[in-house]
């Protein structure tokens, strides 16, 4: 069987980890390159890596990812999540490249009331959430071969998280402020990993005449970010003595922090699944093994 070779930009981020630390059942052979070797944004960086690796076919995780920190850098978020997308695109199209491009739940409002579907009106309210819509633009613009995953709520055992973050306070704190009023998708990067590779070995190696465009992928059910804390905690609790008592229940308004977040976000599915196959996985599995992992194999939380 020929192997075919991925680039993952983006490398040693939190879903690039989890690219790499993958089982990967296809004949794809996976290079993943840091900021340091391959910076989006720069030309030269980008034919640097194709003409070493050879790539056929890019993953690009690489990100501008501080939500908060976006609101006072934004130069520096469109500059990465737009301008990088945009070059990638480009070269890649140059080099008769698909692209398969990550982006967000945070292009929507979340004022729907129910889940968005691929093709409904953008309304980012956040710059982080206008710059990976900027991003995504320029990808459809520049380059037919793209797949845009649009994702939400990644969790794993590398990287920071909301899930490493609430295991941390539980063990420092007796109470916790957590928002009840935003609902989310938690996705595990193990499970978005295995949907790229899948799409990916759909690409290379099938004879599958692919859909190019637009796709949704996270996790069930739907949850606020205090009920997920809950959970969270609950199950760090099996594994480590907590110190935290009370969990209180606040509003986003409250909590008050520099960016807004959508109220509901929630993506809708059914297209990914339609066209590849790959059906929405349950947060809870997936937590239950990154929390796992995290205390037996005693990585830094
Ligand atoms: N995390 C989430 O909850 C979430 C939710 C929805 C969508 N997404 C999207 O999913 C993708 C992966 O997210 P993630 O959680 O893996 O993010 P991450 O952990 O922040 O990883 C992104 C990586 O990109 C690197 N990077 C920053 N600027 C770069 C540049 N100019 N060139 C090359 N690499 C650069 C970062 O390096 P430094 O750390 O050194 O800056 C980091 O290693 C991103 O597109 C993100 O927007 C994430």
């Amino acid at each position: 069987m020929i192997t075919r070779n991925v680039l993952i930009t983006g490398g040693g981020g939190q879903l690039a980890w989890d690219l790499m630390n993958s089982m990967c059942p296809f004949p794809l052979e996976l290079t993943e390159l840091p900021l340091e070797q391959l910076d989006i944004t720069k030309e030269t960086d980008v034919e640097r890596a194709f003409a070493t690796y050879q790539p056929h076919l890019i993953i690009n995780t690489a990100a501008y990812t501080a939500v908060d920190k976006a609101e006072e850098e934004k130069a520096l978020a469109f500059k990465v999540n737009r301008d990088g997308a945009g070059l990638l695109a480009k070269l890649c199209k140059q080099h008769r490249l698909p692209l398969l491009h990550l982006s967000t739940d945070y292009v929507f409002d979340g004022e729907k009331k129910f889940a968005y579907l691929e093709n409904d009106p953008v309304n980012p309210i956040s710059v982080y959430g206008q710059s990976k819509w900027g991003g995504e633009e320029v990808v459809r613009k520049q380059l037919h071969e793209h797949i845009i995953l649009r994702v939400s709520g990644i969790f794993g055992v590398h990287g920071h998280n909301f899930v490493k973050t609430i295991i941390k306070l539980a063990g420092q704190r007796d109470s916790l402020d957590i928002v009840h009023d935003q609902t989310t998708c938690p996705t595990p990067a193990a499970d978005i990993a295995d949907a790229l590779l899948q799409i990916a070995n759909n690409i290379l190696c099938s004879n599958q005449i692919i859909n190019w465009g637009t796709y949704h992928y996270c996790s069930s059910p739907s949850v606020t970010w205090h009920d997920f804390a809950a959970v969270i905690i609950e199950e760090a609790a099996n594994y480590q003595t907590l110190t935290v008592k009370t969990l209180n229940a606040i509003t986003a308004k409250q909590l008050n922090l520099l960016a807004k977040r959508p109220g509901y976000s929630v993506l809708n599915c059914d297209k990914i699944f339609n066209e590849f196959g790959i059906a929405r996985p349950n947060w809870k599995i997936g937590l239950t093994r990154v929390i796992r992992e995290l205390f037996c194999e005693k990585l830094p939380i």
